[in-house]
C-alpha cells in the first residue's frame, strides 16, 4: 500500500517547514498553488487530508469546496490562515470545510485532525504524543527537570511561565505542554507581545467590535477567543504595558474579557502560557510589571538554561541536528572531526539551540562527504572555498565534481531517470525564472521538448512556474 498523503494548497514557503516532520511520521506530502493542480493531485493520490489557504492569486478555497460538494470520496478540507476572522471561519465551515485554523501548522494539530481519532490505524506511526517527546533533546539534569515538571503539569490548567534566553527552546516547551494536555485537539495560538504597539496588541488579544476605532470596519475576534478550548502562548510577556497587564489579570482570574469597544464580557476557556527572556522579578521591583500578575503567571515556573551551561547536551544536540538534516536532504550521514567536537564544546552559543540548529544545517550542506571540521563553522573566515567556484579546476575535473555533488545529494539512492529529469527541468525553470528559451538552453533540449514535458507535468498535477 502506498503511504498516506496530505495535500497543501499554499505558497511553498508557508508550508514546507512542516514537510520533514510529516515525512518522519510516514506521510507523503503534496503541494499545489492552483485549483487545477490540487484536483489533479487529489485524483491521483487520494490524500487523507487537504490543507488550504483561503485565497491566493487566481485561487479561492471556495472553489475547491464547491468541487467537494456531493463527492463522498473527496478528502476533508481544512482552511488555514495567518489572518483569521470569525466571520471567515463561519463562512468556510458553512461551505463544508472540516475546520478553520490559524497558523502555524504543527504536527500535533495535524495528527488530531486526521480521520479516525488521529491515533488509529490511519497513522503509519501511531503513538499519540510520543513523537514530540522524543524531539526535545537533552540529558542535562536542568533539562530533565524542566521536562519532568512540564509533563507533570501539562494536564492541569495552571499557568506556566517559561523563562530562558533567546533560542533556548521556550516555544518548544510550550508546544509540548499543549500537546501533552487534554486540550491538544484545541488550537495552540502564539502571540508576541513585543511585536505590536499597545492598542493593537489589545485588539489582537481581546478582539474589537465594529466601529470601536477608526479602521475597525467589522467585528474581529481576539486571539483569546480563537484559542478557546486550547492554549495561548504570550511570548515576551515582560513587554506588555501595565494597562494591558490589568486586563490580562482579569482573564486569568475570572475567565472573562472585554472586546475593545464592546459592552458585554466574553467568557473564554483558554490555558495561558507565557515566556520571558528577562528576569520578571526584577521587572516587578522596578515597577514595570504588576506583582499580582507575576504571582498569577508564575504558578509553575520553568527555566531553560543557556546552551553553554548544558555540558554534553551540546554534542548530543549537534549529532541529532546533523542526522536530522542529513535525512531531510537525503545525504549520507556525517561524522565530526575531533577539532569540530572541541570547537562545539568551547563555543559560547549566544543564540543557544537555535544557533546550533542553524549551524548544523549549514555544515550538512557544506561538508560534502565529511567529516565536519571547524572550517565548516567559520564561514566568515573565508577559509572555505565552494568547489564549483574554484577557478583553477580544469573543465574535465569540474564535471565529475558536479556528478559527485549529485551523487552526494541522493545519498546512494537510485531514482528513476524520469524523476531525475523532472528535478533538473524544474531547477532549470527556477534558475531562469520560468523563461522557457533560457531553461531549454541550460538543459540542452529544444524549447518544444521542454514545453511537451511541462504539459505532461501539468497533467500530472504539478505546478509549473
Ligand atoms: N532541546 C531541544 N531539542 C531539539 N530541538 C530544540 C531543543 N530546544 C530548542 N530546539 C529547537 O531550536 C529552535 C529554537 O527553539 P524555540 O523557538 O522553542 O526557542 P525560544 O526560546 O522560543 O526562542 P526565542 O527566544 O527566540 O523566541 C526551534 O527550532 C526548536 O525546535
Ligand atoms: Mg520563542
Amino acid at each position: 500500500m502506498s503511504p498516506a498523503s496530505i495535500l497543501f494548497i499554499a505558497p511553498a514557503q508557508a508550508v514546507t517547514k512542516i514537510f520533514p516532520r510529516l515525512k518522519e511520521e510516514g506521510f507523503e506530502t503534496g503541494l499545489a498553488e492552483t485549483l487545477k493542480g490540487a484536483l489533479a493531485y487529489i485524483k491521483k493520490n487520494s490524500p487523507t487530508l487537504v490543507f488550504t489557504r483561503p485565497l491566493m492569486p487566481g485561487y479561492s478555497a471556495s472553489d475547491l469546496l464547491a468541487e467537494a460538494q456531493g463527492d463522498d470520496a473527496f478528502p476533508p478540507v481544512v482552511i488555514f490562515t495567518d489572518q483569521g476572522s470569525a466571520d471567515q471561519a463561519q463562512a468556510f465551515l458553512e461551505k463544508g470545510a472540516k475546520d478553520y485554523w490559524l497558523e502555524p501548522l504543527a504536527w500535533e494539530k495535524i495528527r488530531a485532525a486526521l480521520p479516525g481519532d488521529g491515533a488509529s490505524q490511519t497513522l503509519p506511526k501511531a503513538q499519540a504524543g510520543a513523537g514530540l517527546n522524543l524531539d526535545i533533546i537533552g540529558k542535562h539534569p536542568a533539562i530533565a527537570r524542566v521536562l519532568a515538571l512540564a509533563k507533570q503539569v501539562a494536564k492541569s490548567k495552571a499557568t506556566v511561565l517559561i523563562a530562558g534566553g533567546s533560542g533556548t527552546g521556550k516555544e518548544m516547551v510550550a508546544r509540548y505542554l499543549h500537546a501533552m494536555s487534554d486540550r491538544d485537539t484545541g488550537p495552540f495560538i502564539a502571540i508576541n507581545c513585543a511585536a505590536l504597539p499597545e492598542h493593537l496588541l489589545e485588539s489582537e488579544l481581546f478582539g474589537h467590535e465594529k466601529g470601536a476605532f477608526t479602521g475597525a470596519i467589522s467585528r474581529k475576534p481576539g486571539r483569546f477567543e480563537l484559542a478557546d478550548s486550547g492554549t495561548i502562548l504570550l511570548d515576551e510577556i515582560s513587554e506588555m504595558d501595565l494597562g494591558l497587564q490589568a486586563k490580562l489579570l482579569r482573564v486569568l482570574q475570572e475567565g472573562e474579557m472585554d472586546r475593545v469597544g464592546g459592552t458585554e464580557s466574553v467568557k473564554v476557556d483558554v490555558r495561558v502560557l507565557a515566556t520571558t527572556n528577562r528576569n520578571l522579578q526584577e521587572w516587578v521591583d522596578q515597577g514595570k510589571f504588576r506583582q499580582d500578575l507575576f504571582f498569577r503567571l508564575n504558578v509553575i515556573p520553568l527555566r531553560l538554561p543557556d546552551l553553554k551551561d548544558r555540558g554534553e547536551d551540546v554534542l548530543l544536540l549537534a549529532r541529532y541536528f546533523v542526522d536530522r538534516f542529513c535525512g531531510q536532504y537525503s545525504l549520507p550521514s556525517l561524522d565530526f572531526s575531533q577539532e569540530a567536537v572541541d570547537w562545539l564544546s568551547d563555543y559560547d552559543w549566544p543564540g543557544n539551540v537555535r544557533e546550533l540548529q542553524n549551524l548544523m544545517e549549514r555544515c550538512v550542506l557544506l561538508a560534502g562527504k565529511g567529516p565536519i571540521t571547524p572550517t565548516h563553522f567559520l564561514l566568515d573566515d573565508e577559509s572555505w572555498v565552494p568547489p564549483e567556484e574554484s577557478e583553477d579546476i580544469p573543465e574535465e575535473t569540474a564535471r565529475p565534481l558536479v556528478g559527485e555533488a549529485v551523487e552526494n545529494m541522493l545519498g546512494g539512492q537510485v531514482i528513476t531517470l524520469q524523476e531525475m529529469e523532472r528535478i533538473m527541468i524544474m531547477r532549470g525553470l527556477r534558475q531562469t525564472s520560468g523563461n522557457r528559451t533560457q531553461a531549454a538552453e541550460l538543459l540542452g533540449i529544444s524549447v518544444r521538448t521542454l514545453r511537451n514535458k511541462l504539459n505532461d507535468y501539468r497533467d500530472q498535477g504539478l505546478d509549473i512556474p
